[in-house]
């Protein structure tokens, strides 16, 4: 008798144990994405109480949502193939490390799942009623529109938008992940996101030339790499289907990466890609902040200052790495020069450590102008941040290779990092370049006075 009950209770453990698997993300075939798919909102919700299993919510059953806390809603674009996108989950479990808040994951991919992207387009206001509705019931609950956080990828942003719209300006943060460009593309503020849907809207642009919007949509808009290709993504459709979306998705890459590297991706407010790159963006034009705003989840910290602008709408500029965790080191290489002549040329300048580490900048985006005892100052960016340097090698182009070889005359080169002007200027004097020659040298610190 006794071994008898025992045993059922172990059948009703497992039974119970297997009942209790953990809702997922709706996965489709690319058959649904063919035949299309009727919209259905389903949404998931993470805390820390349960990170690794969701639980499905509507308006009437939160489930383990506290509503003292921020809820951050995730809500993904058009998917074309009907699978998960793959980088939810490291987004989910990101934001769960940094914060103790409730994060919602927005599934439409019954809706999103379609080989035509207007069929997906044209649901986007639907959803933004789903949540609407759901987030109407949080208020009533105690939630506050302050704590409300959305971050929208591709078609999501403008969801999100559309939703902050519903609340005139009310919810706390929108994030905006290369926000949809087609069928978007020069609508007006009501059929798109725009810096007036949340208290703080910053969006991030990393696809402007194909699937991303290219104009401005809040208070502050990234523009890494100008916003156009990437590097690191395949440059042909030879790549496959990392061509066609690896420059989009990059956007969540590079905010991702604000919440769990040790490298901040710092970027430069500038009218401009091309004054960015020619150094002229580098003091953040905030005098009351003593940093240039972070790309990401912290960039909110800038929100005071930044819509005390008129119109509060800040570009900047950034490049970054290939790969993960994307951020580079901002260096200005300040060099006289004393020919008789003016040259126009290029600069490679390559650092070495102690320890022999190394790390290359191409200032080739545009010829530098040499002008006799003129002081030019060029934007470098490397991929390590090298405090020791041992050793510099210096290689100035004029980009022909026939003809005569010119020469480039240094009077004083002067290396200083962007991000750490405390570190002693790294000086050589004295110098001659000759064309398309490395020229490698020990440099020595700069006299303290010259500033
Ligand atoms: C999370 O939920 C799953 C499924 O209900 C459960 O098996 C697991 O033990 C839970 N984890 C924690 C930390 O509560
Ligand atoms: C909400 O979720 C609860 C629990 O999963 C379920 O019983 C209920 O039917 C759902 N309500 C609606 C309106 O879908
Ligand atoms: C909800 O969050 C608040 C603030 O973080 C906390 O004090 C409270 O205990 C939480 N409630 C539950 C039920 O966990
Ligand atoms: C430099 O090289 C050493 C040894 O190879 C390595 O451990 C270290 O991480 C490198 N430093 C940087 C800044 O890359």
């Amino acid at each position: 008798m006794l071994r008898l009950s025992f045993f059922f209770g172990l059948i009703c453990l497992v039974k119970t144990d297997t009942d209790e698997t953990c809702p997922s993300f709706t996965k489709l075939s690319f058959h649904s994405a063919v035949v299309g798919t009727g919209l259905n909102v389903k949404l998931m919700l993470y805390t820390r109480k349960n990170l690794t299993c969701a639980q499905v919510i509507n308006s009437t059953s939160f489930g383990n949502l506290n509503v003292t806390k921020k809820t951050t809603f995730i809500v993904h674009g058009f998917r074309p193939t009907g699978s998960p996108p793959v980088w939810m989950e490291d987004l989910v479990q990101s934001l769960l490390s940094v914060e103790d808040m409730n994060v919602i994951v927005v599934d439409w991919n019954r809706g999103a799942t379609t080989v035509i992207y207007n069929h997906a387009s044209s649901k986007t206001r639907k959803v933004a009623e789903v949540l609407k509705k759901f987030i109407d019931q949080v208020l009533i609950e105690g939630a506050s529109l302050d704590n409300i956080y959305m971050i929208g990828v591709s078609l999501g942003a403008h969801i999100s938008g559309f939703v902050g719209k519903m609340y005139n300006g009310q919810l706390g943060r929108i994030t905006g992940l290369d926000p949809a460009g087609p069928l978007f593309n020069g609508r007006p503020p009501e059929d798109r996101l725009d810096p007036g849907d949340a208290q703080f809207v910053d969006v991030i642009h990393s696809d402007i030339d194909a699937l991303g919007y290219k104009e401005p949509l809040g208070n502050i808009d990234f523009y890494p790499n100008g916003g156009l290709d990437q590097p690191g993504c395949p440059k042909t459709i030879l790549g496959g289907l990392q061509y066609f979306k690896c420059d989009h998705q990059r956007s969540v890459y590079l905010y991702l990466s604000s919440l769990r590297e040790n490298c901040a991706i710092t970027a430069y407010p500038c009218d401009s890609y091309r004054d960015y790159r020619n150094g002229k963006c580098v003091n953040c034009g905030m005098p009351q902040k003593e940093s240039c705003p972070l790309l990401g989840y912290y960039a909110d910290n800038w929100k005071e200052y930044l819509k005390q602008k008129e119109p509060p709408m800040t570009k900047a500029f950034f490049d970054t790495a290939e790969e993960k965790p994307f951020c580079i080191y901002h260096y200005f290489v300040d060099i006289i020069t004393w020919n008789k002549n003016i040259r126009r040329g290029s600069i490679t300048i390559r650092l070495t450590d102690r320890a022999g580490n190394t790390t290359e900048s191409k200032i080739n985006h545009e010829p530098a102008t040499f002008q006799k005892y003129h002081q030019v100052s060029l934007l470098a960016r490397f991929n390590q941040d090298l405090d020791k340097v041992a050793a510099i090698s210096l290689v100035f182009s004029t980009g022909s290779t026939i003809g005569p070889k010119y020469k480039l005359r240094i009077l004083r080169m002067k290396l200083r990092s962007l991000a750490h002007p405390e570190r002693p200027q790294l000086c050589r004097y004295d110098l001659v370049l000759m064309e398309n020659t490395e020229t490698v040298f020990q440099p020595i610190l700069c006299p303290k006075l010259q500033m």
